[in-house]
């Protein structure tokens, strides 16, 4: 994993890739205002999921909004995204509530999730 600043030129964002060598595989991006920290993107490959790295990723961000200054983090998902909501309850995050019609293409409302900062999680289980 590395950062990278090509995504976004705005001074309050923070974002990480998953790189294999030239391959961006997957990334993750947030905002960050003071203590508060937005989580507004993250994407994994397809042949890449289901092996941990969007928790590494996410994880990974995290670290860098807290060296930012950030004490707590939101996000939106979509209410049907058990795939994120499993995800990033995982990581701590508790639903906070429901934005109606909060996205479109197709219309759903999006499930509102909460954490404090630093995640309290590791981001993976060292095997040895
Ligand atoms: C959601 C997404 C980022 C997960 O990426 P990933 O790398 O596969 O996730 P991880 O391997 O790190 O999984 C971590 C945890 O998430 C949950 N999870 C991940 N994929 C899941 C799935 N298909 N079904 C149920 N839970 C899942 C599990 O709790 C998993 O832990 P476990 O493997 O110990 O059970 C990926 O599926 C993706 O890019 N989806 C499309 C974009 C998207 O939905 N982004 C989120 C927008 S809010």
């Amino acid at each position: 994993m590395a950062e990278f600043d090509f995504l976004a030129s705005d001074e309050r964002s923070v974002q990480i890739g998953l790189w294999f060598r030239e391959h961006l595989a997957g990334y993750a991006m947030a905002l960050v205002e003071g203590q508060d920290c937005h989580l507004i993107n993250l994407a994994i490959e397809a042949p890449y999921r289901k092996q941990g790295w969007a928790k590494r990723l996410v994880h990974t961000l995290l670290e860098l909004a807290v060296n930012r200054g950030g004490r707590r983090c939101h996000l939106e998902v979509r209410s049907s995204n058990d795939a994120a909501i499993q995800l990033y309850t995982s990581l701590g995050f508790q639903k906070a509530g429901i934005r109606l019609r909060y996205y479109s293409k197709p219309t759903e409302d999006a499930c509102v999730m909460e954490c404090i900062l630093p995640l309290q999680v590791a981001a993976y289980t060292d095997p040895s």
